[in-house]
């Protein structure tokens, strides 16, 4: 079994792209930070996107995990390119993603369910009766020890400063119960959220740019015994242990970020242990590690 996760690709398609009507105030925020040159750290976006294809390509993954951020602003145009880049990722089964903050950039965006339009059949989940709100929290079980739980903690912010989200209660209280579920229960439990639980070093993020209910959501995800959690949001590729989390965090950080790419691949080995390999932009392709650190946190509690 093996798993490819990537994150915040921000495919932006410049300011011209923008309709005239979409432009709220959040999203002017947005542009003018594209303007000062924060677009400038993805302007080769496109290029890794198709790089990451061809990485599929190359290990034939089971699964593909996405923690979100596929765009800037939440565009039409910006969904439409991530969608056509990521082909033929988008429109099949082994898809799995769960949004970021920039692809619920404004509220009509929200309203809408923009999202859901774009990338519906990664929202799928195999046990739908555990859904507490919309799509989540999805669940999908590609074999008889492994899930994967996903929760949705991207949220649209009026405030143009902040950048943080929230896991609304009724997903906080849905990711309870289905890991306790005896479907999922004593599973090796892929959890994928945006947000990230804390930062590179294993500090917490700030209250702007974090997670607002943490406790909540970690508390939640007491029950899993071995597993990996895996966001984005923070734009640093990592693997961090923290304390109320039984497994290890994984970062995936921006595979498209300039300077700062990268993803993870997961192999599960013959005894049945999970392991993680960097994948490491090399200017014109993604190269993976040859060999993989155990996850944590998967010694005798089997
Ligand atoms: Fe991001
Ligand atoms: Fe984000």
């Amino acid at each position: 079994m093996r798993f490819l996760h990537f994150s915040d690709l921000h495919i932006g398609l410049g300011l011209r792209r923008v309709p005239f009507l979409d432009w709220g105030g959040k999203r002017l925020a947005g542009g003018l930070n594209l303007l000062r040159g924060r677009g400038r750290h993805f302007a080769e976006a496109a290029r890794k996107a198709l790089a990451l294809v061809d990485l599929d390509e190359r290990l034939q993954p089971d699964l593909v995990l996405c923690t979100g951020d596929l765009t800037a602003l939440a565009t039409h145009a910006e969904f439409a390119a991530a969608k056509e880049l990521l082909e033929p990722l988008p429109d099949g089964s082994r898809f799995v993603v769960t949004p970021g903050n920039h692809d619920v950039y404004t509220l009509p965006t929200v309203l809408e369910g923009r999202f859901a339009k774009y990338f519906e059949n990664g929202l799928a989940t195999d046990l739908p009766d555990l859904r507490t709100d919309g799509a989540w929290p999805l669940v999908r079980l590609p074999d008889d020890d492994t899930a994967i739980v996903a929760v949705n903690s991207a949220r649209n912010n009026l405030l143009p400063w902040r950048s943080s989200g929230r896991i609304p209660s009724p997903q906080v209280e849905g990711l309870e119960a289905a890991l306790s579920d005896p479907r999922v229960a004593g599973r090796f439990v892929f959890l994928m959220t945006h947000y990230a639980p804390c930062l590179a070093d294993g500090s917490p993020d700030t209250k702007e740019h974090g997670l607002q209910n943490l406790d909540e959501f970690l508390a939640a995800s007491a029950a899993i015994e071995r597993g990996a959690l895996l966001c984005g949001h923070v734009h640093d590729v990592f693997r961090q242990v923290i304390d109320a989390f039984a497994g290890e965090v994984f970062c995936a950080g921006s595979a498209t970020y300039e300077g700062r790419e990268g993803a993870w691949v997961f192999d599960r080995d013959s005894q049945g242990v999970w392991s993680g390999r960097r994948a490491t932009w090399r200017g014109d392709v993604y190269e993976v590690e040859a060999e993989g650190e155990p996850v944590a946190g998967q010694g005798g509690s089997r």
